[in-house]
């Protein structure tokens, strides 16, 4: 069974709350369990933070043994030479995950440490981006 965990950033533990008009109405939390029940045949797990420091001592941690990682780091996308350097680092592919079209939005969104090092990057799907991800790790 392919183990696979989502990391997700900065303010994402506010999604359903946080500019709905942008991001949805529907929690995270709610959102993980369909698509636990959905993919049965993937050990999908999830962990947040706030806390760039926590993101890459997760990164570290996951990064040698997991089959996958899918990465929504937030607003440190655009500022943390710390995460991109840990993508780079570690052995796991990592999918670049963001729930907006980043590209369509600020110019300072459109810089991301994270790319470079990536697998690939999905955006723009809502919270669809996670679910296109996990599909991007079946044979
Ligand atoms: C985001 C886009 C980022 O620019 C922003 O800072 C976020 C969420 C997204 O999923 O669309 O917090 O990563």
């Amino acid at each position: 069974m392919k183990k696979l965990i989502i990391i997700n950033g900065p303010n994402l533990n506010l999604l359903g709350k946080r500019e709905t008009n942008i991001y949805g109405n529907l929690s995270f939390t709610d959102f993980f369990e369909r698509v636990v029940n959905k993919y049965p045949n993937i050990a999908l797990e999830h962990y947040q933070s706030n806390i760039e420091g926590e993101l890459i001592d997760k990164l570290q941690e996951v990064g040698y043994s997991y089959d996958g990682i899918i990465l929504n780091a937030a607003a440190y996308t655009h500022t943390s030479i710390g995460i991109g350097d840990v993508v780079k680092a570690i052995e796991t592919p990592v999918v670049e995950v963001h729930i907006s079209n980043t590209f369509s939005r600020e110019e300072f969104r459109h810089q991301s440490y994270i790319s470079p090092n990536a697998r690939g990057v999905i955006l723009g799907f809502g919270l669809q981006s996670y679910e296109l991800a996990i599909q991007s790790f079946f044979d």
